[in-house]
């Protein structure tokens, strides 16, 4: 769907892309059907495959970079099933581009701040899954400096490898105690093995708005946004 030029093969990264769709398209095989939307998504690989591979049958795209949509238009030409297909070009942060109550979100690798802005308008969205892959981490990240000014409070070591761990941990725990305290059951796993991407943490929430889960998430966000 995606190479279509005589005589060409699939890239080294080609093939490590592969392995990460596949193993997002098991997890949006179990979060059931309904309005997919792909965001931050680049070429669409995992929302066209999804329409093509698990029968969603309406399918939104957000992405900002035209180029990319061109090419999501010319890899729907290959598509076999129907499905109603919007693509949307302007950034995650703009409400209006997205539908009301989606079945599932999914973003692989969002880069940097976007990964926040999905989560937000995931949320605002009222969507029952959303399957994100955060990447790019540093300083455009909402949470970057409560996480450096924990790491200065702590004595963390400025050595650069347990530094940028510890400020990743708070960034992600920041948006594992926003999903949870919104009410969206959250687990965070290693969805491929590190060698294809070391951006291979996976947020998966399901809206289930369970009270005492969400009391305690926002308790302990609290604690971690005043420390
Ligand atoms: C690293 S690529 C990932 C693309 C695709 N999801 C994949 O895994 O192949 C990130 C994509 O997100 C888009 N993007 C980044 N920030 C965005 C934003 N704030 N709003 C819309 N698109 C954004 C970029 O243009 C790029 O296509």
């Amino acid at each position: 769907m995606f190479i279509d030029a005589p005589g060409t093969t699939l890239r080294r990264e080609d093939l490590k892309k592969a392995v990460e769709v596949a193993a997002l398209l098991n997890e949006l095989e179990r979060a059931g059907r309904g309005t997919l939307v792909d965001v931050a998504a680049g070429k669409a690989y995992l929302g066209l495959l999804a329409v093509e591979f698990l029968g969603f049958e309406h399918l939104v795209v957000i992405e900002r970079d035209e180029r990319r949509l061109a090419d999501v238009r010319h890899a729907m030409g290959h598509l076999t099933r129907p499905a109603k297909i919007e693509l949307k070009r302007g950034d995650v942060n703009d409400r209006s581009l997205w539908p009301e109550c989606p079945a599932v979100v999914t973003a692989l690798h969002a880069c940097g701040p976007a990964s926040d802005a999905v989560i937000d308008a995931a949320l605002a969205s009222e969507t029952k899954w959303l399957l994100l892959v955060p990447c790019c981490y540093g300083a455009t990240i909402p949470s970057w400096p409560l996480a450096e000014a924990q790491a200065e409070k702590l004595g963390v070591p400025r050595h650069a490898e347990a530094h940028k761990r510890f400020l990743q941990s708070i960034v992600d725990a920041e948006r594992i105690l926003r999903l949870e305290a919104a009410g969206w059951e959250t687990t965070a796993v290693p969805f491929v093995a590190p060698h294809v991407t070391p951006h291979n943490l996976l947020l998966r929430a399901r809206r289930l708005k369970e009270p005492t889960r969400m009391d305690d998430a926002a308790r302990r966000r609290a604690r971690l946004l005043d420390a």
